[in-house]
């Protein structure tokens, strides 16, 4: 399936403001990959798809990952749109037609984050968070920084989306605090 194929069925499997999200992580993730070296077309792949799953109701959710041997921790359990990353994934590959496991991953991981996120996962991860449509003062900060450092866009991502899961009472996926613990060792200026 080509992209533009993608594209078709994509529109017809999500609710409009989510398919407009999807294409504006689209091309957030070219400029990304254009900015940083990475694979454009694969970037174009894995942003317009990250959230193919996210129509899906929580049943279908646990149904998908039943049915392909993934277990749900507890925080998983109780909180199972963060599955629509490894969903979306299957979705991906079983509906779209996409092998590549570097896009397969960076749509897994963009919902929790992952402790060894590739550039792909990184590119993907940000350009959901601060494509345009997202307006909340958060992703200003997140969006001043992508351009310039991806690692520290990302820990200031993080960051937010912690304190929000925080403020939410929410419980914290690992993989979150994994990814952050990572990019804050890697880096000695922090
Ligand atoms: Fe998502
Ligand atoms: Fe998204």
């Amino acid at each position: 399936m080509n992209i533009i194929e993608m594209d078709a069925l994509l529109k017809r499997s999500l609710r409009p403001g989510r398919y407009i999200h999807s294409v504006n992580t689209m091309k957030e993730a070219i400029s990304l990959a254009e900015h940083y070296g990475e694979d454009k077309a694969a970037a174009a792949v894995a942003g317009l798809l990250h959230d193919c799953a996210k129509n899906l109701k929580d049943e279908e959710t646990r149904e998908y990952c039943r049915a392909n041997g993934i277990k749900l921790n507890e925080i998983e359990q109780r909180q199972v749109f963060l599955m629509h990353g490894e969903v979306g994934a299957i979705l991906a590959k079983e509906q779209y037609g996409v092998e590549d496991n570097i896009i397969l991953n960076a749509i897994r991981y963009h919902t929790t984050g992952f402790a060894k996120m590739s550039p792909m996962d990184k590119i993907v991860f940000l350009a959901d968070y601060i494509e345009p449509g997202r307006t909340h003062c958060e992703a200003d900060d997140v969006r001043r920084l992508a351009y310039a450092d991806i690692n520290k866009a990302l820990v200031c991502a993080f960051d937010n989306i912690i304190k929000y899961v925080i403020m939410q009472n929410g419980l914290l996926h690992p993989f979150t605090i994994e990814a952050r613990n990572k990019l804050l060792l890697q880096n000695k200026d922090f």
